[in-house]
């Protein structure tokens, strides 16, 4: 295939010289998912193995440029742009990371002009670009991109991922740049247009897995259940309540929520979910953190989502973590936004699809 683009001026040396290295390159990456990862061309789908870091990030990795730079990135169902750190930003979150030298690569092209993107936590600023994205064993060309050359705080600085790779909807994609997984489809790459992630059980580092253009059913038991979309820019749907103990709790008249793999916990407005923590005999004490006793934790109730009719309940089990001796965490958390957002702690409970073709998310109840 012809997918190095061809650069006016370049000699035809040089680009078969660059195509080599990333064919060698691919041959490689390619070995090393096969074997490690044999299952994963068993199915229609394209499989990107996620580390799981202490289930609060799960990232990939991705290779950006030709010769190809190695990033690890989240892979974001709350946000749609792609960037990763510039080696001309001084940053502590970008020095503490894999920085991506622009002149380095011979496929990059730079669009000229500047981007900032704002997160529920966090920022960055950066400028635009294009270039080569090479994920699992796709080959995405002229994907566009941004390159942080400020990223301030300490929101990135030590974490185990160097930046994100946003897979909502071209609606939130800041400055309209088109997102990995819209390019994937432009260029015909998916065999359907659909993702689905298996977030793995607590603490497996190994095992979390992001497929595109399938879904894998050794990865779920029972019927996947169908829900529109109720606004196409986050992963948005609508949910009917939520029950405990066979009462509504909150979202009495409805709400809607986001489905999130980019957020570790499960976030509501805070004062539905200051209700919840009440039920649940959750305390908060200082700087937002709310603790259950462990030993509460078997004599606590599932906590019900009810979404287009059909029940997903969350057992204590998931909604909790052990923080200390004895003292336990709940995973709800209190924002300021009217949206609930199901972040990874309700992912691991539920196996999720997102359709682009049919605008629905897929739910059905991990192995
Ligand atoms: C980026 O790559 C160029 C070209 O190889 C090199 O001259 C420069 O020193 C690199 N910059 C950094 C910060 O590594
Ligand atoms: C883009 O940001 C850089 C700082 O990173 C700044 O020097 C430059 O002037 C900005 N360019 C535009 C077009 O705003
Ligand atoms: C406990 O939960 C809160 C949110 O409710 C979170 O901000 C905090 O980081 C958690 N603490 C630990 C140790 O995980």
């Amino acid at each position: 295939g012809c997918w190095i683009p061809l650069q006016r001026g370049k000699k035809t040396r040089e680009i078969l010289r660059q195509k080599g290295l990333l064919e060698d390159f691919l041959k490689e990456h390619h070995y090393d998912i096969g074997t490690k990862y044999a299952r994963s061309f068993a199915s229609q789908g394209v499989y990107e193995p996620l580390m799981n870091y202490f289930d609060t990030e799960y990232y990939g990795t991705i290779y950006i440029g030709t010769p190809p730079q190695g990033f690890n990135v989240v892979f974001d169902t709350g946000s749609s742009n792609l960037w990763v750190p510039s080696v001309t930003c001084q940053s502590l979150a970008c020095q503490n990371h894999r920085m991506f030298n622009a002149s380095k690569s011979s496929t990059y092209q730079s669009a000229g002009y500047n981007i900032s993107i704002q997160y529920g936590m966090g920022s960055m600023a950066g400028v635009v670009g294009s270039d080569i994205v090479l994920l699992s064993t796709f080959i995405d060309t002229n994907q566009q991109l941004a390159l942080a050359t400020s990223e301030p705080g300490l929101t990135f600085a030590y974490t185990d991922f160097d930046g994100i790779l946003g897979l909502a909807y071209p609606d939130i994609a800041v400055e309209g740049l088109i997102p990995v997984f819209d390019n994937l489809m432009i260029k015909n790459l998916v065999k359907q247009h659909l993702f689905s992630v298996y977030l793995d059980a607590k603490s497996q580092v190994f095992g979390s897995m992001l497929i595109f253009g399938g879904i894998d059913e050794s990865y779920f038991t029972g019927p996947i259940h169908w829900i529109p979309v109720s606004y196409q820019g986050y992963w948005q749907i609508s949910m009917d309540s939520i029950i405990v103990n066979g009462k509504v709790i909150t979202c009495e008249s409805g709400c809607q929520a986001i489905v999130d793999t980019g957020t570790s916990l499960l976030a509501g407005p805070a004062s539905e979910v200051n209700n919840l923590q009440k039920v649940i005999g959750a305390t908060p004490i200082q700087y937002g953190e709310v603790r259950i006793n462990c030993n509460d934790i078997p004599s606590l109730p599932d906590i019900i989502f009810v979404i287009n009719g059909i029940q997903f309940p969350l057992p204590p089990s998931a909604y909790t973590e052990q923080v200390g001796q004895g003292d336990c965490n709940s995973s709800f958390q209190a924002t300021a936004s009217y949206l609930w957002i199901l972040g990874d702690v309700f992912i691991r409970e539920y196996y999720s699809i997102f359709d682009r073709e049919n605008n629905r998310v897929g739910l059905a109840k991990s192995v």
